[in-house]
């Protein structure tokens, strides 16, 4: 196995933890367990935060509790406990995924750019990737012709990961639909990287679930992002193909072997109150847009974008020079944290900017600062 460093990790390895204003977190605001306890709490405020106490701390069952994964099923339409593997993180279930189900010589063919992961322990698995390009001129959409010419007598896969990241790009019901066809029709697997699904800022644009679609169809989750609690390192896949399911179970006893307890105990209040935490976390998104849509508009000769349909982020270009420069500055001289985009292998100056954090207003009084200066 052949991995290279996870340039955006270690960007934030970097970064992270010593700086003041984090401008390109992926994540929504988190929140404390006794705040996330609280939402549980019966009328005389005890509930959740009561049990809490008592869990036991031993194994627990590899797959996920059942109590938590018939939460985990309220997402989907046709999903039952038993089609839900839970993990440490979407990360690992992306790792456990691609080692279960490619072998070398596969083709794979990943939406790009990408989280690093999504093409990267595909090529770890010795199979060759082509990335399916989401062009900015196009409103960062995809091309179903592309794919088309794409598609090799030895493709095994289509990832696909919407809402996406780093461009907050939604796809069409429509695009999404053929390329689930495209993959049905030409027996392929479709990886759906729906890890920021339920944060659509028009709800009537959710598209369904990639695992209610089909069997061929495997869906990602996790409580980091749309639902704010990156800590609880608690994500899944949802799928009916109990084949992958069965090769994916069986090797997460080589990495984790089972979840953290108190972790599943609490990703279960998470996703029970998962309407209030989408609530809360729509809001600060909400908010922040509109202070960005102002900073874009009266620093227009500075900045372009693509205005997101979703998520916590979006991928605005730099007009005013070097985008590398231009950050490794910020970050420096005002203690403001943006990403370039070479982290994700973009040259065209494009940064990530993170829409979910509640201090966004007071990074970005800090950003037109240094602009003046
Ligand atoms: C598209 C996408 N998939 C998967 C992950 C991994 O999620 P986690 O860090 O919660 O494991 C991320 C994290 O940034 C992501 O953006």
């Amino acid at each position: 196995m052949n991995l290279p460093p996870f340039k955006l990790e270690r960007f934030f390895a970097k970064y992270e933890f010593n700086t003041e204003h984090l401008l390109c977190s992926s994540d929504c605001e988190a929140m404390s367990v006794a705040e996330l306890l609280a939402l549980d709490a019966d009328p005389e405020g005890a509930g959740a935060a009561e049990k809490f106490q008592k869990v036991w701390l031993g194994y627990t069952e590899s797959q996920g509790s059942p109590s938590l994964r018939a939460e985990i099923c309220k997402l989907y339409e046709t999903i039952q406990p038993e089609d839900i593997l839970v993990h440490t993180g979407a990360q690992e279930a992306i790792f456990l995924f691609m080692f279960a189900a490619f072998q070398e010589y596969d083709h794979v063919i990943v939406h790009s750019p990408a989280y690093q992961s999504l093409a990267e322990v595909a090529r770890a698995a010795d199979c060759d990737v082509s990335p399916w390009r989401a062009r900015e001129e196009n409103g960062w959409s995809l091309d179903l012709d592309e794919l088309r010419h794409l598609m090799r007598t030895n493709t095994k896969a289509i990832i696909i990961n919407t809402p996406h990241n780093p461009t907050g790009y939604l796809m069409s019901r429509a695009d999404y639909e053929a390329s689930h066809k495209f993959a049905q029709e030409n027996k392929l697997l479709l990886f759906s990287d729906e890890v920021y699904r339920e944060s659509e800022y028009d709800p009537a644009a959710r598209l369904p679930a990639g695992c209610d679609l089909g069997e061929y169809a495997i869906s990602l989750g996790v409580t980091s992002k749309t639902y704010g609690l990156a800590g609880l390192r608690v994500g899944w896949i949802a799928t009916k193909n109990k084949r992958i399911y069965e090769k994916v179970a069986s090797l997460k006893d080589y990495t984790t072997i089972c979840n953290s307890a108190p972790s599943e105990f609490l990703a279960e209040v998470a996703m029970r109150n998962r309407k209030k935490l989408i609530e809360r976390n729509l809001g600060i998104i909400k908010q922040n847009l509109r202070v960005i849509d102002d900073l874009f508009t009266r620093r227009a000769d500075l900045f372009s974008w693509v205005r997101p349909q979703a998520g916590s982020m979006a991928f605005p270009r730099y007009l005013g020079g070097d985008v590398e420069t231009f950050c490794d500055q910020l970050v420096k001289e005002a203690g403001v944290l943006l990403l370039p985009g070479s982290v994700y292998d973009d040259s065209r100056n494009h940064f990530r900017l993170g829409l979910g954090r509640k201090n966004l207003p007071q990074a970005v009084e800090k950003l037109e600062q240094f602009l003046i200066k």
